[in-house]
């Protein structure tokens, strides 16, 4: 059993990256770390990546620049890479290295083909080590020790009040696999079923770190920040509607985790969300999962907000040679 012990990153592939960091920072309020792998702190720089994305991926070894955002004490959650445009990986952290030698190990013998990041592309990443694998849907996950931790105080870019790294949701054809994949082989345990079309997933107390969302192939269907207060969530929804920037659904209030949500869409399909006042589960052993029909009013939001599944940014995919 792998134990996951918090989410970590989310890499995504960009084929603009000015206009994707412009968004990050100006409209979502993400603070801009980097340049990425020298360790240096020059805030509003990007930096060039190293080649590790395309391992194994069959894709041109070409330098491409990246650019790295933190909203908490991680080193930085959000790495958008020049490139190809889609999700490259999203990451968790283990508790050190002998737990990503024994994950490795675990992962091999129930047949999964898995890689170990290099040094250079570890330096960047601000871990110590790493290693990927794809879940049996094709999502490209990444699990790391020691991620950096920076203590300088977070300076968000425009006061949108995130407060940290909530969650991350995936894609999958088949949401009951999916859970068999991470009930299996990690410590998730599920907090709520929405019927077929959805896994609430917990990792420790917060009603979810991981979410794994129905559709069509791989994909980070969105990457969600807490917000301090309420209030939060609507100052962000009348800034980004005066900013034009498409919102997808919310503000709402979710029956599983009582979150008060906003999802909206940034750039090349990366789906956003504020919310607030996630349910924590302190009692794991008394939590009863609850299984919601997406198809009954307010079983999405219990506000009867009009329901719409966020867009999915699709895993990138290796070319076929
Ligand atoms: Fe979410």
């Amino acid at each position: 059993m792998i134990e996951l012990t918090d989410v970590a990153y989310v890499r995504s592939g960009v084929a603009d990256l000015d206009k994707a960091v412009w968004f990050a920072t100006e409209m979502v309020g993400l603070e801009l770390v980097g340049p990425a792998d020298t360790g240096a702190e020059q805030p509003g720089q990007a930096d060039q990546a190293d080649q590790s994305d395309q391992v194994g991926r069959g894709q041109p070894q070409t330098q491409s620049r990246s650019a790295q955002l933190r909203v908490d004490s991680r080193h930085h959650c959000l790495a958008l890479v020049e490139g190809g445009s889609g999700v490259i990986a999203s990451a968790f952290t283990v508790a050190d290295e002998d737990a990503l030698t024994a994950a490795e190990t675990e992962l091999e013998r129930a047949g999964y083909t898995v890689s170990r990041g290099s040094p250079t592309a570890a330096r960047e990443r601000r871990v110590r080590s790493f290693i990927q694998f794809d879940d049996p849907f094709g999502n490209r996950i990444e699990l790391v020790s020691h991620q950096v931790t920076v203590t300088r105080p977070v300076r968000l870019t425009r006061p949108a009040g995130i407060t940290e790294f909530g969650h991350l949701c995936l894609d999958a054809t088949d949401v009951r696999e999916a859970y068999r994949f991470w009930s299996t082989h990690f410590n998730a345990r599920v907090s709520d079923w929405v019927g077929d079309a959805a896994c609430l997933m917990r990792i420790d107390p917060v009603h979810h770190k991981l979410a794994v969302f129905k559709g069509d192939g791989p994909g980070l269907c969105h990457m969600n920040f807490q917000v301090a207060i309420i209030d939060d969530v609507f100052r962000n929804w009348h800034f980004l509607v005066d900013n034009g920037v498409e919102i997808q659904m919310g503000p709402g209030r979710h029956p599983q985790s009582t979150a008060i949500f906003l999802y909206f869409l940034g750039p090349e399909g990366f789906t956003y969300e504020y919310s607030y006042g996630v349910r924590r589960i302190e009692d794991d052993a008394a939590w009863r999962p609850r299984t919601f029909d997406p198809t009954e009013p307010g079983s999405i939001d219990m506000w009867l907000g009009p329901q719409r599944k966020p867009s999915t940014q699709p895993q990138l995919r290796p070319e076929v040679p």
